[in-house]
């Protein structure tokens, strides 16, 4: 019977999940939990409340509830005394209160975050499992953020970082869902346990209650099949922790079988920043984790600054009009607004492929031979001393002022600064560039260092995956490593960009590659 609703559920789940496209989904953050790790989540929760006490069961996010379908596989019904779930979406919540129908659950259609929580201690739940929206912050408007806050800070006189998805926000104000005692189960992106925004969440786990165990996947293992989240559980109960408390760190493998797992005193998880760091063996074993960052691979440089872009850097009809020899001209990408996909490929010549092309000014002669041999370039370097652009500070400081810095063409490009856009969730691009174009300092350019580029080299199909993995890295996690300004503006420095952890790309590298551990990569000198 418990079964059959569980087919029938899984069965809803997939129906639900391909009658809406992924962009909605990513909207209300709907990805279902596997059965089975629903499976292994509740069972764990069930042993730290205490076998054979009575179940008072809240699962926000319902979804097709995962886990209370799983509570009703590890549970006795004599020991559920109540269950209660909240769902915003219409869809969802129709159906998920069709095929729950009978069993007791009281299924809500409401928004969580803007329902008031019991008020009486009976009322309240002491066993609180959930896999919140993973709604990113820039898909929350400034006043739903706001709100977010405020209730929040009414709530639990706590204030958040705006910066924080909508799971930080279930997760904290479930607290005031919890029974004393209770306990909660959660499986969320691990991204909190390093990110700047994430420290409010740590600051609730270690201070406002006791924080059992964090049990983080291996991002190589992705839990969901379309959300590339790696993630994390947290098991916590709501009371305050003893001083002596300590935590359960694992990571990889499954809840029941981790692959490294080390009980991490409350004081040294206070004082450990990255909590990805945790546990210390796991480190050990995958000293990449730490250590190794995209400085090991990657020379990263902005990108050339000309000085004077509109006379430097010309379309093809420009450099038409003014007879300009091709010897003294570089492909130069556009902007990256002007640019479409984010990968660029190349005519036989090495020219970019793309509607937009672009030529660089650049030239070392001396003025004398160019004057006596290069009549229509000279004319145009006139034209520049006409409109005052060789006294520019950046023109000043070349010798000869319309000479440009050294910039070869990078294989992998990163827009640093922007805007989270409507055709990208993320601030960045990485660029996978296949053409012989250079590129100006609205880019950072990442050149592959000697062995990197020698594995490129024997194995080119290997930058595909490089900058696949390179894109796959979160906003966050970039914005972590660098800045943001107001107004949503974010921006990444060469440096900030190149202490991001090497494992990102190390991870991804053919099996064999020596480059894949850290140790190696010190060894070669990279
Ligand atoms: C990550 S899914 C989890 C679904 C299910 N609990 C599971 O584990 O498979 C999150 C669910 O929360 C719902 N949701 C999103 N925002 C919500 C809100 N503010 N209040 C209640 N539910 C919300 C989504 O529609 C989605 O069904």
């Amino acid at each position: 019977m418990v079964e059959d609703r569980e087919k029938a559920r899984q069965e809803l789940t997939e129906q639900l999940r391909s009658a809406k496209s992924q962009a909605v989904r990513n909207k209300l953050g709907q990805f279902a939990t596997p059965a089975s790790l629903a499976s292994d989540i509740v069972r764990q929760a069930l042993s730290l409340l205490g076998r054979g006490r009575s179940i008072r069961f809240l699962e926000p996010g319902f979804g097709t509830g995962s886990f209370y379908s799983a509570l009703l596989r590890s549970a006795s019904p004599s020991h559920i005394e109540t269950a209660a779930g909240y769902e915003i979406d219409a869809h969802y919540f129709e159906q998920s209160a069709r095929l729950w129908d009978g069993t007791g659950l009281r299924l809500h259609h409401a928004d969580f975050t803007r329902v008031e929580p019991p008020q009486t201690e009976a009322d309240r739940y002491n066993l609180v499992v959930c896999n919140p929206p993973y709604v990113r912050h820039h898909h929350l408007d400034s006043s739903q953020k706001q709100e977010l806050q405020a209730i929040v800070s009414r709530r639990l006189h706590f204030q958040m970082n705006g910066l924080g998805g909508l799971y930080t926000y279930f997760m904290a104000l479930s607290q005031t869902w919890m029974s004393k005692g209770g306990v909660g189960a959660w499986l969320v992106p691990s991204e909190f346990m390093d990110v700047n925004y994430g420290r409010k969440v740590k600051e609730l786990l270690v201070s406002r209650v006791t924080l059992h165990r964090l049990h983080r996947f291996d991002p190589n293992e992705v839990q969901f099949e379309d959300a590339l989240v790696s993630s994390v559980v947290v098991f916590f109960t709501n009371a305050l922790p003893s001083d002596n408390h300590q935590v359960e760190f694992s990571f990889g493998g499954t809840l029941d079988e981790p692959r490294v797992s080390t009980l991490v005193g409350l004081n040294q998880v206070y004082k450990t920043p990255k909590w990805t760091h945790l546990p210390q063996s796991a480190v050990e074993h995958d000293r990449k984790d730490s250590t190794g960052t995209l400085a090991d691979l990657f020379a990263i440089k902005r990108g050339l600054a000309t000085g004077c872009n509109s006379f430097f850097v010309l379309s093809a009809e420009e450099v038409q009009r003014h007879s300009l020899p091709a010897q003294f001209l570089r492909p130069i990408l556009p902007s990256p607004r002007d640019i479409a996909g984010d990968e660029i490929l190349a005519d036989k010549a090495g020219e970019p492929l793309i509607a937009k092309r672009r030529y660089l000014v650049h030239c070392d002669l001396c003025a004398e031979r160019i004057r006596a041999e290069y009549e229509s370039f000279w004319r145009y370097l006139e034209y520049g001393i006409e409109r005052g652009i060789h006294k520019r500070y950046l023109c000043r400081h070349r010798e000869p002022w319309y000479s440009q810095e050294n910039r070869p063409p990078a294989p992998f490009l990163c827009t640093y600064m922007g805007r989270p856009t409507a055709r990208s969730e993320s601030p960045f691009r990485f660029i996978l560039n296949h053409s012989q174009a250079t590129a100006a300092n609205v880019y950072l350019m990442l050149y592959p260092k000697p062995r990197l580029a020698t594995l490129l080299q024997g194995n080119p199909e290997v930058s595909r995956v490089i900058w696949k993995a390179l894109s796959s890295v979160t906003p966050e996690s970039l914005v972590g490593h660098g800045r943001t300004y107001g107004g949503g503006l974010y921006k990444l420095e060469p440096k900030e960009l190149a202490n991001l952890p090497a494992d990102v790309i190390l991870d991804v590298l053919p099996k064999g590659t020596k480059m894949r551990s850290h140790r190696q990569l010190s060894l070669f000198g990279m």
